[in-house]
């Protein structure tokens, strides 16, 4: 298949988006909602084309739109920019304090008056619903977006401690603007109000996850207990036995 992307010729695959084939040609495309294992969640908008389609034109999410053979792609027109000026302002507004945002702003040359941001906002979530779809995938579901409108969040149960969180930091990871507060200190980890024990690495002694994920991912995977190694460790476990079956065959 073969897609136009800003005048140049590629090479499309079936089932691929306009984000992926991208991508996978380092094209740039600015987005916050496209993370590894969470491709096309047409989130945030941020990462809009502009295509043009047997003459007809129209402007789509990336992250979501499959290609189709002999599109042509506008990722930065003039139109792209200005509506993506707009996506970027509307979010600066909700967390006019957010590096990841206030970067981008300045990416875009995005121009307010500071008399229209609150400098004391302290909000530093767009609403993407990432960290709510990790949980999700993972079958813990201790959060969710709820309320509407301008009260909108993402919360535990009634804001109180989940009984269902397992301490993971799914959430925190793919998070795109840091939003979800969460403090390892001394042992404990705290998150969505609940505080946990750390286990730490029985190899390098780091403190690496909760007993309740660890619990949670031996019982899920239907594993006796694993031995408590960080993933560092287990990496470097790994090469370890891979250079020695090697040394061992030649
Ligand atoms: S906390 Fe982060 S991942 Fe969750 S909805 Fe807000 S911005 Fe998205
Ligand atoms: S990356 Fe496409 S909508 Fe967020």
């Amino acid at each position: 298949m073969k897609v136009k992307i800003n005048g140049k010729l590629y090479n499309g695959n079936t089932g691929e988006t306009l984000m992926e084939l991208a991508k996978r040609n380092n094209i740039y495309i600015p987005n916050l909602c496209h993370k590894k294992g969470f491709e096309g969640q047409g989130r945030c908008r941020l990462c809009i084309v502009e295509i043009n389609d047997g003459g007809k034109t129209k402007i789509v999410s990336s992250c979501v739109y499959p290609i189709k053979d002999g599109i042509e792609v506008s990722t930065n027109s003039d139109k792209i920019i200005k509506i993506r000026k707009n996506i970027i302002l509307l979010l600066l507004l909700r967390t006019p304090n957010n590096d990841t945002i206030k970067s981008l702003a300045k990416e875009y040359n995005v121009d307010i008056h500071y008399k229209y941001l609150d400098n004391k906002k302290k909000e530093n979530c767009i609403l993407c619903g990432l960290c709510v779809e990790a949980c999700d995938k993972l079958g813990t579901k201790a959060i969710s977006l709820v309320n509407r409108g301008t009260t909108k969040k993402v919360s535990t149960p009634y804001d109180d401690a989940s009984k269902d969180c397992i301490g993971c930091a799914a959430c925190v990871e793919v998070c795109p603007t840091d939003a979800i507060s969460i403090d390892d200190k001394n042992g404990k980890r705290t998150i969505w109000n609940r505080t946990f024990n750390l286990v730490s690495c029985s190899i390098c002694g780091k403190y690496f996850t909760t007993y309740e994920a660890l619990k949670y991912t031996d019982d899920k995977l239907n594993i006796e207990k694993e031995n408590q190694i960080c993933n560092s460790c287990k990496r470097k476990e790994i090469s370890k036995k891979f250079k020695e079956s090697f040394k061992n065959t030649y």
